[in-house]
């Protein structure tokens, strides 16, 4: 019982989420959610576990990226869901598609990261399976994830986390961080093709530093574990602007000693 409650204070209520449909990657992540309610049974665990990310460790990309700087701290664990945006000039198989942006809804994962490594790895390939809610506000099923920010890409292409636009009256000001890629890592082969398992594979991981513009102490924002957004390689058979459904951890990384 006390196992339950632990474990839903930082998982999820989904055990009671009858509205969305079955899919393996809920199938695996029920799975390791009642793995941890038994452990929490075994060992008579009463009180929640802490939020320290200074526990939780940054997965390394298939070809490393660099490490996160001697002075800076993992602030925040987020979970990104949204869209990848192409263009194509032509429909054509020698034109390739160009991206354009993204733009997705965060929601902050930090005490999961500090808890339940393997229950994090699973939640981009699960968000990737379900639609955002229809209210924009709200928490994302079916791990009961909050809203905390935005991410978008700005007029001038800068791809941007807004931290601050949180439902009222929260009122959250966490920084907004405006960014450039510092270097990338192509996903891990194993990694989702899309959704269903159908598409055309998961974008890059990436480390972007922040740039002039950035508000509050971010440093550097890391893409990992994504779950699709890759477009076709060619533009034989896409339209001139075509968005691709995607997930992703974001580690973001703060100067150390400030908040
Ligand atoms: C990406 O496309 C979506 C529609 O799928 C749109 O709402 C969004 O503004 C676009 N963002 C960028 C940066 O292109
Ligand atoms: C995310 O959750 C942690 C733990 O509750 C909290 O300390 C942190 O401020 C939250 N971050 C945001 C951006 O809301
Ligand atoms: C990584 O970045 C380089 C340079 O911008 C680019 O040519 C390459 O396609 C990128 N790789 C991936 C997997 O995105």
């Amino acid at each position: 019982m006390y196992g339950i409650i632990i474990v839903a204070t930082y998982l999820t209520t989904a055990l009671a989420a009858p509205t969305l449909s079955w899919s393996p990657a809920l199938g695996e992540f029920y799975a390791a959610v009642d793995r941890h309610i038994q452990v929490a049974r075994q060992e008579g665990t009463v009180n929640p576990p802490t939020c320290d990310l200074s526990k939780a460790v940054q997965p390394v990309a298939p070809t490393p990226l660099p490490a996160p700087d001697a002075s800076w701290k993992l602030s925040e664990v987020i979970i990104g869901r949204g869209v990848q945006n192409y263009t194509c000039a032509s429909a054509s198989k020698n034109v390739k598609p160009v991206a354009v942006g993204a733009i997705a809804s965060l929601y902050n994962v930090s005490c999961i990261a500090a808890n339940y490594p393997d229950i994090l790895s699973m939640l981009p390939a699960l968000a990737l399976q379900y639609s955002l809610p229809a209210n924009p506000a709200a928490n994302l099923e079916p791990s009961n994830l909050e809203l905390v920010g935005h991410h978008y890409f700005t007029a001038n292409g800068t791809p941007t986390f807004d931290l601050t636009t949180v439902p009222e009256p929260k009122n959250q000001d966490f920084g907004v961080a405006a960014l450039k890629k510092n270097s990338n890592s192509t996903a891990p082969i194993d990694a989702p093709k899309g959704e269903n398992g159908v598409g055309d594979g998961s974008v890059a991981w990436l480390k972007l530093d922040a740039t002039f513009g950035s508000t509050g102490d971010i440093k550097a924002v890391y893409r990992i574990n994504t779950a699709g957004g890759n477009p076709p390689t060619t533009c034989e058979s896409s339209p001139a602007y075509f968005s691709v459904q995607y997930a992703s951890e974001y580690w973001f990384y703060a100067q150390s000693g400030s908040s």
